[in-house]
């Protein structure tokens, strides 16, 4: 049995967290059925800060979900423990041991920031919880860190800049500048993307950083400007692509030099963006007017429960309940099944408002990426920039 098979048998999945109750001791009233254990579900995201947003988008759908299911995943009811993890890599591992050693959680949702995943995706491994990511790209959860107990419902940060590269060229930008957040997540996008465009025949004439969650972005749009490059390529998400977008317009450069992105930068964003950003081109594994039944579906009983229109953080969120419930029914809710559990989410195809996609080996999903164009207050769907895009996942011993 290798390391990871064994990780997998670990606490967690051994003791279940509660599992199924017995039946009724003979002492108790007679025809009182024992109910199932609660499920306890622990999701830690941001609820403050740059990323509220999408930590926000994520909790909605995902209990969006489960309600649809009356309050029950495979007969049992579902409690949330909810921890704000702030975006803050700093309390990232003493956060998830708390929502996990603590409060002990049967399974952990989570989370948003790359860098606050890394301390997660740590504690995942130590303790073999149940662990499902709904956002954050860091590219070794399901790299040289992956492990049975750990799966994704959103993409890696590698998959969301590599077919933009091949897009800007079809579209003649031979040279272009990369801006964004230095921090992991900017970081694999950045590799990502130079990857995909170099390749296609593209020169990068400048990159340009700031820390996360800095937004001042004026010195470098002076470089931008300063570089006259083809066009440009960010990553940027949540309040920072809202600010990025109006001041790339303000300086005067949204006329003069393109600007693309991977999705993030228009998803969530766009009634706060209004004119700055119309016309911009974005690739991503969701856009808001494909033609999908699902996502018809989601759609509205997203917008009748919350008032609000989904993006694609909600429909990560919504994956990972579908995921989790696909997983529970196939071990009748009884998390000691371990193996099983993990088998059956292996072998999913989630019938997902983005399109159904499959699982990856290494636990990623396996997915079309979309070109798309803002119009109005939608990412009009364009084409597919990229079918059935997977993950290398380099290092991951399970692919
Ligand atoms: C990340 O840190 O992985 C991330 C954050 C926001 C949007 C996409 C990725």
């Amino acid at each position: 049995m290798s390391i990871l098979d064994s990780r997998i048998t670990r606490r967690r999945f051994i003791q279940g967290a509660g599992g199924l109750a017995l039946a009724a001791s003979p002492l108790s009233a007679p025809f009182v059925l024992a109910q199932p254990a609660r499920l306890k579900v622990g999701l830690m995201l941001p609820y403050t800060g740059t990323y509220a947003s999408l930590g926000n988008a994520i909790t909605n759908a995902f209990k969006l979900y489960v309600a649809e299911k009356g309050g029950k995943l495979a007969g049992r009811e579902v409690e949330y423990v909810v921890l704000d993890d702030e975006s803050e890599p700093a309390k990232a591992v003493d956060n998830a041991n708390r929502i996990v050693n603590r409060d002990k959680v049967d399974v952990l949702i989570g989370t948003v920031h790359s860098g606050v995943q890394a301390g997660m995706v740590k504690v995942s491994r130590e303790s073999g919880v149940l662990s499902i990511i709904p956002n954050a790209g860091f590219g070794a959860a399901t790299g040289q860190m992956c492990a049975p107990n750990i799966f994704r419902t959103s993409f890696s940060n590698w998959q969301t800049t590599h077919a933009l590269g091949k897009v800007m060229i079809e579209r003649g930008h031979k040279t272009c500048a990369w801006i964004t957040h230095k921090y992991a997540a900017g970081e694999e996008m950045f590799a990502g993307f130079k990857e995909g465009y170099e390749k296609a025949g593209g020169r990068i004439v400048k990159d340009l950083w700031l820390p996360f969650p800095n937004v001042e972005f004026q010195a470098l749009l002076t470089e931008i400007a300063a570089a006259k490059p083809d066009a440009v390529a960010c990553f940027f998400a949540g309040g920072a692509a809202v600010k990025f977008v109006k001041d790339y317009d303000a300086a005067g450069l949204k006329a003069k030099i393109p600007l693309y992105g991977n999705g993030f930068l228009t998803d969530g964003t766009l009634q706060a963006q209004g004119a700055s950003a119309q016309g911009i081109l974005t690739t991503l594994h969701y856009a808001d007017s494909l033609d999908i039944p699902k996502d018809k579906e989601f759609r509205l009983s997203y917008a009748k429960a919350y008032k609000l229109q989904p993006d694609v953080y909600a429909v990560q969120g919504y994956d990972a309940a579908q995921l989790l419930d696909i997983g529970l029914k196939a071990v009748k809710g009884d998390l000691k099944a371990g193996k099983a559990l993990v088998a059956a989410m292996e072998g999913v195809t989630i019938d997902s408002p983005r399109g159904k996609w499959k699982m990856s080996k290494a636990h990623n999903p396996i997915q079309d990426s979309y070109l798309r164009q803002v119009v109005g207050e939608q990412n009009k769907y364009v084409s597919v920039a990229w079918k059935a895009l997977e993950d290398p996942a380099r290092g991951c011993k399970m692919a």
